[in-house]
Order: structure tokens, then sequence, then C-alpha cells
């Protein structure tokens, strides 16, 4: 399906497939140091683009936006497998998540076109999509830090809800959406 961002660029938003993956490898590679330490579900790198787009059973829902010149600007993964430490957290928060159901979410966006409503649009289709598949809530994947002002809002104005924190070398704000 076509996305517009806030200036009317227009995308291509769909699910990743097999033959993505040397345009995720330039996509991980593109991304700044900056974005790396707010976004890392996993090695950001060519060789980790090849396995995932290989993935015969991936537990994972993977979504890209894409330029009209096959560029990727965007990559969103919606988890359905359940994350131990995430489920302690939770736990602690009294939560029980539900595997399949409370689905972990973590979004990305290419650096120049980051604050242009990219992620917004996109989120516009996920939500509809999540409570299609029935689909409990969001959980943000490992929370974000407590620096990311952007991801803060963004993740306020959809009504996330913050539950609590946990520190590693920073500060991270767990939140997550009930659909
Ligand atoms: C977080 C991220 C996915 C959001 O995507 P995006 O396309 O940039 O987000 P949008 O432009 O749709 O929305 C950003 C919102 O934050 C607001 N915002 C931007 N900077 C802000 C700031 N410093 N303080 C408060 N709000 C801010 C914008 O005004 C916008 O809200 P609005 O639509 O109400 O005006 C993207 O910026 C990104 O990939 N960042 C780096 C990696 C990352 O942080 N991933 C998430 C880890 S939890």
């Amino acid at each position: 399906m076509e996305i517009k961002d806030k200036t009317g660029n227009i995308f291509d938003f769909r699910r990743l497939n097999k033959a993505d993956a040397l345009a995720l490898g330039i996509y991980f590679e593109s991304l700044s140091h900056e974005t790396k330490c707010k976004f890392g579900p996993h090695a950001l790198t060519q060789d980790s683009a090849h396995k995932i787009c290989q993935f015969e059973k991936d537990p994972a829902h993977r979504f890209i936006a894409v330029t009209k010149s096959g560029i990727i600007v965007a990559y969103i993964i919606l988890e359905f497998g359940m994350i131990d430490h995430e489920k302690h957290r939770y736990r602690n928060y009294g939560i029980k998540l539900e595997e399949g159901k409370d689905l972990f979410f973590a979004p990305s966006v290419l650096d120049d076109y980051q604050n242009a409503g990219l992620a917004s649009a996109i989120f516009n289709e996920l939500i509809p999509y999540a409570k299609n598949i029935g689909a409990l809530s969001l959980v943000l994947l490992g929370g974000t830090q407590e620096t990311n002002q952007l991801a803060l809002a963004f993740y306020a104005k959809f009504g996330f809800q913050p539950l609590g924190g946990y520190q590693t070398d920073v500060y991270n704000i767990d939140m997550r959406l009930v659909l």
C-alpha cells in the first residue's frame, strides 16, 4: 500500500520479503551511529539482513517503507515470540504478557527521513493490522531510552503508556499500547 509523509512524499509500505535482502542490508549499514544506539533489536549488518530475509518460519512480521526508486527508508518489527527478559520486567509491573497476543514492536526510520511523519503514517496502518490479527497490545521492545525525546513524543501521541523503567548503560522507559 502507499503511504505519505508530512511533506507529501509517497512510499510503498509492505511486508519484507526474500528479495529485499540487499536493500535491507544497505538500510542497516546506512543508519547513523546515533540511530543504531537507539535501535538495536539485532545486528544491523548485510549478513544479518540476508539471514532475516531467508527465515522460513520468522516469529516476527517485518515491514518496510520503500521509495519509488527502491530505497528502504523504514524497517519495523512486530515480534510474536515471547522474550523472557521482557516478560519478567512486565510481570514486575503486574502485567502478564501473552505470547502471540502481546506483540513486541520496534520501529526505525532512516536518519534523513526521521521527524517527517513517516512512522506516524506507518503506525496508522499497523494499528488496524495488529488488531485484525488478534493482537491485544503492542509492547515497545526493550523500552525507549529516557533521552530519546522524539520517540517518547511519538509513542505518547499514539497512546502508549509508560509503565516503569530499567537501567542498562542508559535508563530505558517501558511503554505499552493496549489495542
Ligand atoms: C523513533 C522513530 C521510529 C519515529 O519515526 P519518525 O518518522 O521520525 O516519527 P514521526 O515524524 O512520525 O513523529 C515524530 C513526532 O515527534 C515529535 N518530536 C520530534 N522531536 C521532538 C522532540 N525533541 N521533543 C518532543 N517531540 C518531538 C514530532 O513533532 C512528531 O510529532 P507530531 O507528528 O505530533 O508533530 C524514528 O525517529 C527513528 O527511527 N529514530 C531513531 C531510532 C529510534 O529511536 N527507534 C525507536 C527506538 S524505541
